[in-house]
């Protein structure tokens, strides 16, 4: 893989990178993208159907289960070489912004320290009424359990289509990319909107838009510089590049 110059010289230079992830960083992790074809979610189930609001009042059974098979496959995975490059990069640079729409905790299982997430993630429950996390519920037969403060059902933490992103996270967000010297778009389709605005924000902001996916997405056309490859292959070879044990 040949690493461009200007990424090197701007990733050791850098004050601030922000790395930017969506499912593609987990696929070699073993876990399901959306979007891929054959493979992703989206492409074997509707999310109107499983991702909405509307669909938890009409079938919260389904949804419950759904998230919990979900859940278990999220518990087998172990972050896998891209992650960890992304604890080596946020070890190398003076501030290392890690947002993900992600809701699999697999960077936080690999290590890195602050991670933003835009989405949620699953491997939290809560109130679906108040917006109260749970830890606990007593035992019960009802699917989905009900809260143990209000009796409302429990749910997901997640952030479904049509709800908005949570805002302390989506601020943070946005301020990276007013900041940061480098950005890093890892293994989006960068079609979810508000969160696929951020790269170009920090382009426009002035930053060194840097694409690693194996696929084309709207991004590649005005990315500085498009790695076309697995963030789990890209991403240690930038690192080992920009900074040779
Ligand atoms: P998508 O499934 O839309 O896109 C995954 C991207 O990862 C695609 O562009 C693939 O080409 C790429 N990809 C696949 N394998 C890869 C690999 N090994 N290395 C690097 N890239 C790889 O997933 P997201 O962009 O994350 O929303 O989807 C955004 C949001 O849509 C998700 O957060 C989710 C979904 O509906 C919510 O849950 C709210």
């Amino acid at each position: 893989m040949n690493i461009p110059e200007i990424l090197i010289q701007k990733l050791r230079a850098a004050r601030h990178v922000l790395a930017f992830t969506g499912a593609g960083i987990s696929a070699e992790s073993g876990l399901a993208t959306y979007r891929d074809p054959q493979t992703g979610l989206w492409s074997k189930f509707l999310p109107q159907e499983l991702a909405t609001p509307e669909a938890f009042q009409r079938r919260p059974d389904m949804i419950w289960a759904w998230y919990a098979s979900r859940r278990q496959a999220v518990e087998r995975a172990e972050p896998n070489p891209g992650h960890r490059a992304l604890v080596a990069l946020e070890n190398r640079v003076p501030r290392l912004t890690l947002v993900t729409q992600n809701v699999d905790g697999l960077h936080q299982r690999a290590g890195n320290r602050r991670v933003i997430e835009l989405h949620g993630n699953l491997t939290r429950t809560r109130c679906s009424e108040g917006a109260h996390r749970v830890e606990t519920w007593p035992a019960t037969e009802e699917v989905p359990p009900r809260c143990p403060v209000c009796g409302a059902r429990l749910r997901p933490d997640v952030v479904w289509f049509g709800e908005t992103l949570p805002l302390d996270a989506w601020e943070a967000a946005v301020a990276a990319t007013q900041d940061c010297d480098v950005c890093m778009a890892i293994g989006t389709s960068a079609v979810v909107r508000p969160a696929a605005l951020l790269p170009e924000l920090a382009q426009k902001s002035g930053a060194l838009l840097v694409e690693i996916n194996p696929e084309p997405t709207p991004l590649s056309t005005h990315s500085d510089v498009t790695l076309a490859g697995k963030a789990g292959e890209v991403l240690p070879a930038v690192v080992r590049v920009a900074w040779p044990a």
